[in-house]
């Protein structure tokens, strides 16, 4: 050992003592890493495009027939965590930048797992959760409900999302790695306010005054970090609807969750390769400053721009590596991506529309009680922060969203330490017994119902009204939807007395034609990493609905006596997850019946239904012990009908292909940063092929005289690719790239490309390209 020193230390001319003093700083300082770092975990993080159909196939989550898939605004993902110990149980939580999950999606996940891993991955230790975006295609779900407005079954859907979170969690599952898991929480203030203050106020008054706002405003962060690579991702919970994108909007979108998760991977990967120092070649984003430093005459910019004509469209192989580039080359090779998560939580009456709502017609704030504007409530509306633009808006409550993660990321020092655990359970809630204090003393049993829906169910939101004549607090109902109800079902005696107050619009877990119209199995799930544990329900939790749940299941563990939980437990509801029942409130907001009791599907008592049901699990978690599995919910995927037509063919006006040009950037021109880009290319139907990690639209920047290196691809939030055809049956079709160029982008040569695929009236797929000509950005 001496010898070795003493001769490296001569060959590189450092005196042996100076040596020594650096061996043991290095020995020490390892050995300080070891112990901060103290792994105690695998971990692995997976993502996957899962954006869907883009043309075509109604939205999911306002329920407007009118709201159909014509283009992206960004791409939607499955980001994925697996957490194990290493000689012991695992967990696996996946983030769906979807409207919810679907129970008919989880079968069928669970189902390739089960081939792929055996018993590895069940129910009982995976979790799907939809982050809440109403931007995303529909279709995907199984019980009639809630496929009425796409036209029933949409295949394409839910391929996409089988697909894609099988192989986010597959890709989690090769990268687990000894890693570390650390928690942090803090108030995020402006990015959430109650929607239906007027029933949050049915609630005590002592319960109420326990809380400083009527929103939870604490997100909790989990982040990941690697032995080997440092930070790998980060997971967090944050209560507020995905709905800044309105009910009319048409672009793919992950809303303001989907925003904040885009621009924290960006910024993580940006920030990571300055410090790596990695080859400029490989940054795009960076390469283009080098060029422009090279070129920062305008005038040969423009001379150079000039020799680039937009390039007729042209056949192309299916082109998603050069898209795929603009991420993965800000990375350095064989690192796993950074995945960061924004997952949805108790959003059930948490509006991002933080300004309030107003009457669209006199812009005074809508009726308090009801959200009508002189009696009705299709006029009223939430406005976003950046009200009127809903693309600003999604920026503003992504970004804050995003802020406080980089925060609440960089600040993280609690280790998460301790037993990875769970329990699932299937319960039927149609008829559950459920045990409650009584007034005055002593307890009373109490039961749940088959699901109904309210007549305010109807009337929608403050953040979508629904088209129809109804409001929301309307315990009466009218007899017109009477009428119409009962040619569907007529509720019994019974089932209205076990519902009330709430007049029954749709009695819709008595309908079973063509086949159940609403879920009556549903699972419920506790995840324990260490200190923290994850509550995954099926659905949409008040903010008081969320806090009894928290609390009732907080207590128990850190009243357990068992040591393993103590202050520092932390109780997250993961909101949305593995199916969907609509909403859950409290006996008291449902008395008021606003659109989130209305759309309480089991009666006055299904909170406390969960609360029991979540204590049973909890109980078993402590005591190590099994809980029943309870019935299993139905496979409806056999059942299942589709109105929604297939793409009969493409084409193009004569003389022209698919790809060329229709709408040229102006010739010889130069652009500001700020300022849109605008290119129409003729184009076929999205559905040919959905482009799944690949994209529709791409930027490139030119790199020396005649090189092409992608810059921005339709998973960019500057740039939006929007299709349309002239009328519902043509087969003509034009896509438009409008790129708003970021304030961050390169001085330089760019030109804009459209990636497609046309079906020839014989059925076959041809990909096309074509590119618009270059332009100057200055
Ligand atoms: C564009 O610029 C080039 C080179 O500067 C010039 O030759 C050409 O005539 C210009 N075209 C138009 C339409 O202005
Ligand atoms: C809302 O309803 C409550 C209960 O009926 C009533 O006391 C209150 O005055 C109403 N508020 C408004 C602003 O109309």
């Amino acid at each position: 050992m001496m010898e070795l020193l003493a001769s490296i230390g001569c060959h590189f001319r450092i005196p042996l003592k100076t040596m020594w003093l650096w061996i043991s700083l290095v020995l020490v300082l390892q050995y300080s890493k070891t112990v901060l770092s103290d792994s105690n975990y695998l971990i692995g993080m997976g993502s996957y495009d899962i954006t869907g159909p883009a043309a075509d196939v109604n939205m999911m989550g306002y329920a407007n027939t009118e709201q159909i898939a014509s283009g992206i605004h960004f791409r939607l993902r499955a980001r994925s965590f697996i957490v194990a110990e290493p000689q012991g149980k695992r967990v696996v939580f996946v983030n769906l930048d979807a409207c919810m999950a679907s129970q008919l999606v989880t079968i069928k996940v669970l189902e390739r797992l089960k081939a792929r891993y055996g018993n590895l991955y069940t129910e009982q230790n995976v979790a799907i959760s939809g982050i809440h975006t109403h931007a995303g295609p529909g279709g995907y779900l199984q019980y009639v409900v809630y496929i009425v407005t796409s036209l029933g079954f949409v295949r394409q859907s839910f391929d996409a999302l089988v697909d894609g979170i099988e192989k986010s969690i597959v890709q989690a599952h090769e990268n687990l790695q000894p890693g570390s898991i650390f928690v942090n929480k803090g108030e995020l203030l402006d990015a959430g306010v109650n929607r239906s203050p007027s029933a949050y106020l049915n609630n005590p008054a002592s319960e109420r005054s326990k809380y400083k706002y009527n929103v939870d405003k604490e997100m909790t962060l989990l982040k990941f970090v690697d032995d080997q690579w440092g930070p790998v991702g980060s997971f967090n919970w944050f209560a507020t609807h995905g709905t800044s994108m309105s009910r009319t909007n048409s672009l793919i979108s992950g809303d303001n969750k989907g925003a904040a998760a885009r621009f924290m991977e960006d910024w993580f990967e940006q920030n990571s390769a300055k410090s790596d120092e990695l080859d400029t070649d490989e940054i795009p984003r960076r390469v283009s400053s080098i060029i422009s430093s090279i070129h920062n005459n305008h005038h040969e910019l423009l001379e150079l721009a000039s020799s680039f004509q937009s390039s007729p469209g042209k056949p192309a192989t299916r082109v998603s590596s050069a898209a795929r580039r603009v991420r993965s080359a800000l990375r350095q090779a064989d690192k796993p991506g950074f995945v960061s998560a924004f997952c949805q939580t108790n959003c059930g009456d948490v509006s991002p529309n933080v300004l309030g709502a107003f009457c669209i017609d006199t812009g005074v704030p809508c009726d308090f009680n009801h959200s009508t504007c002189g009696g009705k409530n299709e006029l009223c509306y939430g406005r976003g922060p950046g009200y009127p633009d809903e693309f600003e808006s999604t920026r503003i409550i992504g970004e804050r969203q995003f802020n406080k993660a980089v925060d609440l990321f960089n600040t993280a020092s609690e280790q998460l330490k301790g037993k990875v655990d769970y329990r699932h359970s299937y319960v039927d809630f149609s008829q559950l017994e459920v045990t409650i204090p009584k007034e005055g003393g002593g307890s009373e049993v109490v039961k749940t119902c088959p699901a109904a829906m309210g007549f305010a169910f109807a009337a929608g939101t403050t953040d979508g009204p629904g088209a129809f004549d109804f409001k929301q607090g309307d315990d009466k109902g009218n007899p017109f939807w009477r009428l119409v109800r009962n040619l569907l079902k007529t509720p019994d005696k019974k089932q209205v007395q076990c519902h009330s107050p709430k007049p029954i619009l749709l009695d819709t877990g008595e309908m079973k034609q063509p086949y159940d119209w609403a879920p009556s199995i549903l699972p419920v799930q506790i995840f324990r990493i260490g200190q923290l544990v994850i509550l995954s329900v099926p659905g949409e939790f008040t903010t008081m609905s969320g806090r009894r749940l928290r609390d009732a299941v907080k207590t128990m563990l850190t009243s357990s006596g068992s040591g393993e939980f103590g202050s520092n437990t932390h109780v997250v509801i993961a909101g949305l997850t593995n199916t969907y029942s609509q909403y859950i409130t409290t006996f008291e907001e449902y008395q008021i019946q606003r659109y989130e009791g209305a759309s309480t599907l089991y009666g006055p008592h299904t909170l406390s239904a969960y609360i029991q049901e979540f204590q049973k699990l909890t109980s078993a978690l402590i005591k190590g012990q099994a809980v029943e599995p309870g019935p299993q919910p139905p496979d409806l995927l056999k059942k299942q009908i589709s109105f929604l037509t297939p793409v009969v063919m493409d084409s193009t006006p004569a003389g022209v292909n698919f790809g060329d040009v229709s709408s040229d950037v102006p010739a010889n021109s130069t652009f500001k940063r700020g300022s849109t880009v605008t290119v129409v290319f003729w184009s076929a139907c999205p559905r040919n092929d959905l482009m799944t990690e690949g994209t529709f639209a791409l930027v490139e920047i030119l790199q020396g005289k005649d090189s092409w290196v992608p810059t921005y691809d339709d998973d960019d939030f500057c740039l939006r690719f929007k299709w349309s055809r002239p009328s519902k049956l043509s087969p003509r079709s034009q896509a438009t790239i409008e790129w708003t160029i970021p304030p961050s982008a390169s001085l330089g040569v760019y030109r804009i490309r459209h990636f497609g695929a046309a079906k020839r009236l014989m059925g076959s797929i041809q990909h096309f390209t074509g590119t618009s000509s270059a332009f100057v950005v200055a």
